[in-house]
């Protein structure tokens, strides 16, 4: 008797390419490309939340809390230490550089005459150093954005396999917040829900887990860090474990919502005991950023598995 396919494959086969997708597949598939020519680290971050839908023509759909501040943040971090780094991030969510503007008014920082245009004397360091950064590593850069949680699945599938031809030179590093429920097409409405119908339940079915298939098919060489989201302190360590465990990638970083911005710990298979990354007041006080030092830990990691690859 015939297999049936596995869920992965359902979801695929049952939710749509998002649009523009061949193209973005091609710019990703041209960085991966010359990349692996040059033997240059690319690592792939994945930030921001999903949303699902709840009408094919979408007025209402869930979503999570999150606003991409890991994501954006490691993306320079990765950019600093060398990577070239493919962005695959919720529309509208932070960006790196320009995430450190969000929040104020760029009218409030220029002065306009009537001849030209200047920056606020204020603004002037602040802006010019973000300017530079930006402008030092754009070409290193590339972002793709998706709104759905379909449309992130269907991203990070072809990203993962265009970036097969890195071997361990890859580094998928998921920190998106991805819905663990969703409404498959054939069972949303097409139109508009109507509250005259009266009160609405919901029913949704469960998001196939997709670092299966990304460790063992779509991008089997590469170095994968997953991050895993609690809210319930005693059950992270465990919880972080148990990913490991279950998927055999590489690491998987555990944090609360609470505290994410100044602890996490690292799981791997080389120790029963996890690592932990926390930010001191003196980090706090100088604006040192939880990420920088993630980055800096798993930059050495990588390290370690791309020389255990070459001679293993
Ligand atoms: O953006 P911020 O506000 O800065 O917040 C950062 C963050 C808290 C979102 C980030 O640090 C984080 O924890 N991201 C992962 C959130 C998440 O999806 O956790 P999870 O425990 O539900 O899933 C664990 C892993 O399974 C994730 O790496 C996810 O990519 C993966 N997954 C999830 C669902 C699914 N269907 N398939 C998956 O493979």
């Amino acid at each position: 008797m015939a297999q049936e396919d596995p869920s992965w494959k359902l979801f695929f086969e049952e939710n749509p390419k998002p649009t523009h997708f061949d193209e973005n597949v091609k710019l990703i598939q041209d960085v991966c490309q010359q990349a692996a020519v040059k033997k240059n680290r690319v690592a792939l971050i994945t930030s921001g939340g999903t949303t699902v839908p709840l009408e094919q023509n979408t007025v209402r759909f869930i979503d999570n809390f999150s606003a991409g501040t890991r994501g954006s943040a490691s993306a320079e971090y990765f950019l600093e230490a060398g990577y070239l780094v493919i962005f695959l991030h919720r529309s509208k969510s932070l960006e790196p550089y320009s995430r450190h503007l969000i929040g104020r008014n760029i009218f409030d920082m220029i002065e306009a005459l009537p001849d030209h245009i200047t920056v606020g004397d204020k603004y002037k360091i602040e802006l010019g150093v973000l300017a530079e950064k930006y402008q030092h590593y754009k070409c290193n850069l590339l972002m793709i954005s998706f709104n759905t949680l379909a449309d992130y699945l269907w991203l990070l599938q072809a990203t993962a396999q265009k970036m097969q031809i890195l071997g361990p030179l890859a580094l998928l590093y998921l920190a998106a917040a991805v819905s663990d429920f969703y409404i498959p097409t054939s069972q949303m409405p097409c139109h508009k829900i109507q509250s005259s119908g009266g009160p609405l339940s919901l029913s949704l079915e469960l998001v196939p887990k997709m670092l299966a298939p990304l460790v063992t098919l779509w991008a089997p060489n590469a170095f994968v860090v997953s991050f895993k989201l609690e809210t319930n302190e005693t059950l992270l360590e465990t919880k972080s474990k148990e990913s490991l465990l279950k998927y055999h990638h590489n690491v998987v970083i555990g944090n609360l919502l609470s505290s994410r911005k100044v602890y996490v710990m690292l799981v791997d298979s080389t120790s029963s005991n996890a690592e932990e990354i926390r930010l001191s007041a003196s980090d706090l006080e100088n604006g040192v950023e939880i990420e920088s030092k993630i980055v800096d830990n798993l930059k050495i990691r990588h390290e370690q598995y791309y020389a255990n690859h070459k001679t293993g």
